[in-house]
């Protein structure tokens, strides 16, 4: 299956079921400021990567289980999920966003200020790792993190993973994204379509990994392209 035909169906391969979902459940409840980021994002070479909308609900209601403040986004493109995530935080709520590329960003950004919550974004166009690195240099910054979502280069996650949990409050929660990765995790090598082949090992390492981990309590559901959430123990 092609990576765009994804989009449509889902992780559900069903595309009925899968509309179903979202016009019953999603699109009703999705506020018209991310409504409008999507559509903007829609006519982008690689508006594949954009967060799907029934994983940014599910998003925002962790945020407001944990009445998150605090937060950390890896992987920001044209901001969906960043979006999201300004909209849902109080006020005071503060984002570290970090991306290697601010020009995706930029496509989104008159949307944020329009929504009123470009405040709460501290956005540093940056490999992720160093910022990492950096914050956890001050150690004022170690467990302060409520949350933290990570949808960047999967190969990383790993060494995310580690970093964050230095920087994460014990209860606080880091989901990362795509960890089904298209349905590939299960097919086999030579069926895996090209572009999705890079990273289908390390996401099948990092579900491991994750699994084997003490640390954190987690959940790995099929909500868009599979996100698994790790509590912080
Ligand atoms: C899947 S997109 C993020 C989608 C975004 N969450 C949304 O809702 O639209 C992945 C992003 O990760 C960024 N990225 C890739 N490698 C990175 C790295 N090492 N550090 C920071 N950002 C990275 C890319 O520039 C790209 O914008």
């Amino acid at each position: 299956m092609e990576a765009d035909i994804l989009m449509d169906v889902g992780l559900l391969r069903n595309y009925d079921l899968y509309q179903y979902l979202l016009e019953t459940s999603v699109y009703p409840r999705e506020a018209d400021y991310l409504k409008e980021i999507r559509a903007l994002t829609s006519t982008h070479p690689m508006a594949v990567m954009g967060t799907n909308p029934d994983s940014g609900q599910l998003m925002a209601l962790l945020l407001k289980l944990i009445n998150a403040k605090r937060t950390i986004e890896i992987g920001v493109f044209t901001g969906y999920s960043l979006l999201l995530t300004a909209l849902t935080i109080p006020e005071d709520g503060k984002i570290t966003a970090i991306d290697l590329d601010r020009s995706s960003y930029e496509i989104g950004l008159p949307i944020i200020k329009k929504a009123g919550v470009g405040h709460k974004i501290d956005f540093i166009e940056s490999a992720a790792l160093p910022v990492l690195e950096k914050l956890l240099e001050d150690h004022d910054n170690h467990g302060t993190f409520d949350f933290a979502f990570v949808d960047a280069d999967k190969h990383n996650y790993v060494e995310y993973h580690e970093k964050l949990l230095g920087l994460l409050k014990p209860g606080g929660i880091v989901i990362y994204d795509n960890t089904l990765w298209a349905g590939t995790v299960t097919m086999p090598e030579d069926s895996v379509p090209p572009v999705l082949l890079p990273f289908r090992k390390p996401v099948m390492e990092l579900n491991k990994y994750l699994a084997a981990d003490a640390r954190i309590q987690i959940c790995q559901v099929p909500v868009g392209d599979g996100m698994t959430i790790c509590r912080r123990l």
